[in-house]
C-alpha cells in the first residue's frame, strides 16, 4: 500500500486504493495502517451509503444511535453531519440544529458518553465549502508520548466522567435542555487507552468529560482543559480540508477532532458512520475497577 504522511507525527494519505472495491485482504493492511498511523486520507473516492456501511462493518459493529443495537437493521440510514435541511435551504447561524453543529467545533472523541464508544469515525466529503469548515484531529498519542511527567502524574491511572450534554452546555444551555442529549447515564473512561495491538498509549479525554474520578470539581476541569490544551497543539495537529469524494478515517482511541467555522449560508455535508469499539480495540481495559 502506498502511503505519504499527513504530518510529522501522524497519519497517513492512502493513494491507489478503491475504498469501495477493499476485500478481506486488502483490508487488512488498511486496519495495519490505522492501528500505527491512527488517521487515514483516501481521496477521490467514489463510495455510496451502501459501500460506506460495507467498510464501516470491517471495522466493527455500525454505531446507532436510535436502536443502540450492535446490528443495524435495513432501516438504517447513514448519518449526514449537515446543515442542509429536506427542502434544500440551509439551517440559520442560531438554529439549535446549527449550535449543535457548533458543538462539534469542542476537541471531542465520538461517543465517549455512551455505554460503547466509538473506535472509529468514517467520514465522507459530500458538499464541501471552499474556505472554512475543515476538520482537525489531534494525535493524543504523540501528544501524550511528548507530555511532561508533572502533568502526566496528575491523570495516570485515573478516569474521567462524560456527559453529553455537558459539550453542548458549553454552546448554549437551551442546546443542552434538549431531551435528545440526556438519553444515556454518566460515562467512565479511564483516561489513558492504551493500543492492545502495539501497546501505544494515548490519552482519552474528550470536550464531553466533565469531572475527573476522586477529584474535587474545580481541580478536575481544570486539568481537563490543560490535557486538552498540551495535546492539541500545533505539533500534534493535523487539518483537513474537504474536497468531494475524500475518505477521512480516524482512531478514536489516539486522535481527538472537531469542525471548524464556516459560512454558515453556505451548504456543507459529510457523512458520517461511527463504529463502537469491542474487547479486541481495548474497550474492557478502559472501565475503571470501581
Ligand atoms: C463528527 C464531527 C466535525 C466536522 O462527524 O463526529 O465531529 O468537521 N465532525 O463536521
Ligand atoms: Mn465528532
Amino acid at each position: 500500500m502506498k502511503t505519504t504522511p499527513l504530518t510529522e507525527t501522524f497519519g497517513v494519505e492512502v493513494h491507489d486504493v478503491e475504498l469501495a472495491e477493499l476485500d478481506t485482504q486488502s483490508f487488512a493492511a488498511v486496519r495495519d495502517a490505522f492501528e500505527t498511523h491512527s488517521a487515514l486520507l483516501f481521496r477521490n473516492q467514489t463510495i455510496d451509503d451502501a459501500a460506506h456501511m460495507r467498510l464501516a462493518r470491517m471495522f466493527g459493529p455500525i454505531e446507532d444511535r436510535d436502536t443502540e443495537t450492535l446490528e443495524v437493521g435495513e432501516d438504517f440510514k447513514v448519518p449526514r453531519v449537515s446543515n442542509v435541511r429536506e427542502d434544500g435551504s440551509v439551517t440559520a447561524e442560531m438554529d439549535l440544529h446549527t449550535l449543535n453543529l457548533k458543538a462539534n467545533m469542542l476537541w471531542h472523541a465520538d461517543s465517549t458518553f455512551l455505554p460503547i464508544p466509538a473506535l472509529v469515525n468514517i467520514l465522507i466529503g459530500r458538499v464541501v465549502t471552499q474556505t472554512g469548515g475543515a476538520t482537525e484531529l489531534a494525535s493524543t498519542r504523540a501528544g501524550w508520548t511528548d507530555m511532561p511527567d508533572s502533568l502526566k502524574d496528575r491523570i495516570r491511572d485515573r478516569a474521567a466522567w462524560h456527559r453529553l450534554s455537558h459539550s453542548r452546555a458549553r454552546i448554549s444551555p437551551e442546546l443542552a435542555a434538549l431531551p435528545m442529549f440526556h438519553k444515556w447515564p454518566d460515562q467512565l473512561w479511564n483516561a489513558v487507552w492504551r493500543n492492545p495491538v502495539n501497546g501505544a498509549e494515548a490519552l482519552y479525554i474528550a470536550s464531553h468529560a466533565f469531572a475527573i474520578e476522586g477529584m474535587e470539581a474545580d481541580e478536575g476541569t481544570k486539568l481537563i482543559d490543560d490535557l486538552i490544551a498540551w495535546v492539541t497543539q500545533d505539533q500534534y495537529l493535523y487539518s483537513h480540508q474537504w474536497q468531494v469524494g475524500d475518505v477521512l478515517i480516524w482512531d478514536q482511541r489516539a486522535v481527538l477532532h472537531r469542525g471548524t467555522a464556516w459560512n454558515y449560508k453556505e451548504p456543507r455535508v459529510l457523512s458520517s458512520i461511527c463504529v463502537s469499539a469491542t474487547a479486541t480495540d481495548g474497550v474492557d481495559a478502559m472501565r475503571p475497577i470501581v
